[in-house]
């Protein structure tokens, strides 16, 4: 099929390969000449697992382009808008401008029958707001939300482990929905489940999930809290409910919260279209998310104050990570630099270190150290905190081998990743994030 993917940046680049790489003639749409540039080359604008080799693997069977040309897209019949809807910069509501700029742009190439699908995150009921404008050129809106996880975008876009896809009642809705079975007919092959709904709907289910997901980790991170009044540890606390099927472990990662350019931004954007709806009580509770994890931060920079005996000025200090998460070299909202630049701001020497996001932090606080190998990161140091779990800092560090290189024997673990007895053993003082 052809396709148009408007928009190439984490998602859309990924969503323009993917889709080529199961098969389709696409041509991915950015109005960022330089990224543009890039993606042509066959080259990933930004770090992500096995993204470079889809690209160059699309880019040379000719079944994938990128340009700035927006009339490319009339050579298409599904039209994927998988722009940005960042935070507002005067409030927590999203900035619907990028969509409604894609979106506008788009209209005059499209074709009766084409089917345009919004990806991008988006407060419910913007569909209805677009769909006038959209289906006066005879095409059909739908909304297809989009789940990947950064790191594993790829994996998460050719084999999700759903797909939504909100239409309109009747019969130009249904058709749609089967065109998009078609475009992702391996997934739909292999029984992944393909839900049919309606727009608010579609919409909706984007921003419940990420706001169950970041509630998940705010509700650990309370738990934590109190485990640190009590002397409990969070993590056996973790283990012990996880083992629940009804719970589960997964996003019960205690540490110092969630980042990134979707979690944080989406439960605002949320909270905000909540309030506009008169619903503002019903999710009054991702206030105490939000403020629960941003307490998190503080506490990490505490401990190092703490174990610093109170003083970090002038003291060294490694941080080991800067992504917002691993196999990520994103830095957008990332609690491990805010960890790193309050340091920096109490006065220490602090020195930041990560596998893959050191030229994104660099221009994003230049005031900061960056170096590229962790043993040359961790000479010298007074105290030592892992941020970004990285495997080369929780699995491959050995404590042994750290303490040859640093002055300090201080370890602050930000994510409960380290292996807390072995550290101790080694002679270090070991704090993690809830645990005694
Ligand atoms: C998230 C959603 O998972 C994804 O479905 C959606 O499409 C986009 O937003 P992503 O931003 O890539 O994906 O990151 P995710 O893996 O969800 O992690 C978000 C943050 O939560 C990271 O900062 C991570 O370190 C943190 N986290 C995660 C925890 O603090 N504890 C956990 O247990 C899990």
């Amino acid at each position: 099929m052809r396709l148009s993917v408007i928009g190439c940046g984490y998602l859309g680049a990924v969503h323009a390969a993917a889709m080529a790489s199961i098969g389709h003639d696409v041509v991915g749409i950015d109005v960022d000449q330089r990224k543009i540039d890039t993606l042509s080359q066959g080259r990933a604008p930004f770090f992500e697992p096995g993204l470079q080799e889809i690209l160059a693997e699309g880019i040379a069977s000719g079944r994938l382009r990128f340009t700035t040309e927006m009339s490319a897209a009339g050579d298409a019949t599904v039209h994927f808008v998988g722009v940005g809807t960042p935070q507002q910069k005067d409030g927590y509501a999203a900035d619907l401008t990028y969509v409604n700029t894609a979106v506008d742009a788009l209209l005059p190439f499209l074709s009766p029958g084409d089917v345009v699908a919004g990806k991008s995150t988006v407060p419910v009921g913007t569909a209805a707001e677009l769909a006038p404008r959209v289906e006066a050129t005879g095409a059909t809106l739908v909304w297809n939300p989009e789940f990947l996880r950064e790191g594993w975008a790829v994996l998460d876009t050719v084999d999700p482990d759903r797909l939504v896809v909100g239409v309109t009642p009747g019969e130009a809705g249904e058709r749609a929905a089967d065109i998009l079975r078609e475009v992702y007919h391996p997934a739909v092959a292999k029984g992944t489940p393909f839900i049919v709904t309606d727009r608010p709907t579609a919409e909706l289910v984007k921003v419940a999930a990420n706001a169950f997901l970041a509630t998940k980790i705010s509700f650990i991170n309370a738990m934590a809290e109190i485990a640190e009044v009590t002397g409990a540890d969070v993590t056996q606390l973790a283990d012990a409910i996880g083992h629940d099927v009804r719970i589960g472990r997964r996003f019960l990662g205690a540490g110092i919260g969630f980042g990134g350019g979707c979690l944080p931004k989406d439960i605002r954007a949320f909270a905000a279209r909540a309030e506009e709806l008169g619903r503002g009580e019903s999710v009054g509770f991702l206030r105490e998310v939000d403020a629960i994890n941003l307490r998190r931060r503080d506490r990490a920079v505490d401990l190092v104050v703490q174990a610093l005996d109170g003083a970090v000025f002038e003291k060294r200090i490694t941080v080991l990570g800067a992504a917002f998460k691993p196999h990520s070299d994103d830095i957008r909202d990332s609690p491990a630099l805010d960890v790193a630049v309050r340091l920096h701001g109490l006065g220490a020497t602090v020195t930041v270190t990560d596998p893959a996001a050191i030229d994104n932090a660099r221009r994003m606080h230049p005031q900061l150290t960056y170096v590229t190998d962790r043993d040359e990161a961790l000479t010298g140091a007074d105290a030592v905190i892992l941020v970004t779990e990285w495997d080369e800092y929780r699995r491959e560090l050995d404590p042994g081998h750290a303490s040859s290189l640093t002055r300090g024997r201080i370890v602050v673990d930000g994510r409960n990743g380290l292996d807390a007895a072995a550290w101790r053993a080694a002679g270090w003082t070991y704090y993690g994030m809830g645990r005694p």
